[in-house]
């Protein structure tokens, strides 16, 4: 595998996983997938079967999670740090037909800014690597170094960075104490979660803000 120039490459990955150069310069070192990104996701957020997925997600967010969990793939260099495909979905009852109709809008996407057919279909065969475990018929508990989480309810956390309210917004501080929803991780500041979790106790038992 060549390494990409400029950076020093960590992961070493073998078969559909392994880092693609070659896709990587056909995606303009990046700036065509940010493009393809950008699109595919303004499509996938108003789509009547994808789009509820999404429910307070923003487009920033998922593109640039997406962006950094691509380059990792495609380049080999460790930038992704968010969930695994696993844990990132483990709540989304996700069949096979919403997985294909996801990758027939990527493909559009991709064909129509430019990317050839066969440099998608490397790209197609990354994304079919995590189908198994994305695809399912009911949740799954998050798991975290090996043991399962729960599904609903709220815990608590004392910051170790700082971060935002989900609720008001505002900036938490790093050593303030944030309630936090177990399946979704939105956090609340003590000010928003006890309104939070009392709605959330009506709504259905700890169920999701
Ligand atoms: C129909 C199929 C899919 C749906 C409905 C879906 C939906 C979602 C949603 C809603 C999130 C946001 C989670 C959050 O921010 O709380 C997410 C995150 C993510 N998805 Fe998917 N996804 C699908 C397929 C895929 C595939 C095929 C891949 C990879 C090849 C993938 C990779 C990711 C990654 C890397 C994240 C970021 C995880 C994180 O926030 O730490 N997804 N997905």
């Amino acid at each position: 595998m060549d390494d990409i120039p400029g950076y020093h490459t960590h992961r070493r990955r073998a078969g559909d996983l392994a880092a693609n150069p070659e896709l990587w310069r056909a995606l303009d070192d990046g700036k065509l997938l940010r493009t393809i990104l950008e699109d595919f996701y303004t499509q996938v957020l108003a789509h009547p079967r994808l789009g509820p997925f999404f429910e307070g997600v923003t487009k920033e967010r998922i593109v640039s999670k997406q962006y950094n969990f691509l380059m990792e793939l495609f380049t080999g260099v460790k930038v992704y740090f968010g969930d695994r495909p696993r844990n990132a979905h483990h709540w989304m009852v996700i069949t096979d037909e919403m997985f294909d109709l996801r990758e027939s809008l990527l493909e559009a996407a991709a064909l129509r800014h430019g990317l050839s057919e066969a440099h998608w279909a490397q790209w197609r065969k990354v994304d079919e690597v995590f189908r198994k475990q994305i695809v399912k018929r009911e949740p799954i508990p998050k798991k975290l170094r090996g043991r399962s989480l729960p599904l609903e309810g709220f815990d608590e956390v004392v910051l170790e960075f700082g971060s935002m309210c989900d609720g008001c917004g505002h900036a938490v501080e790093v050593g303030e104490l944030v309630r936090y929803h177990v399946r979704t991780g939105k956090s609340y500041c003590t000010t928003c979660a006890p309104a939070v979790e009392a709605a959330a106790r009506q709504a259905g038992a700890g169920e999701a803000p």
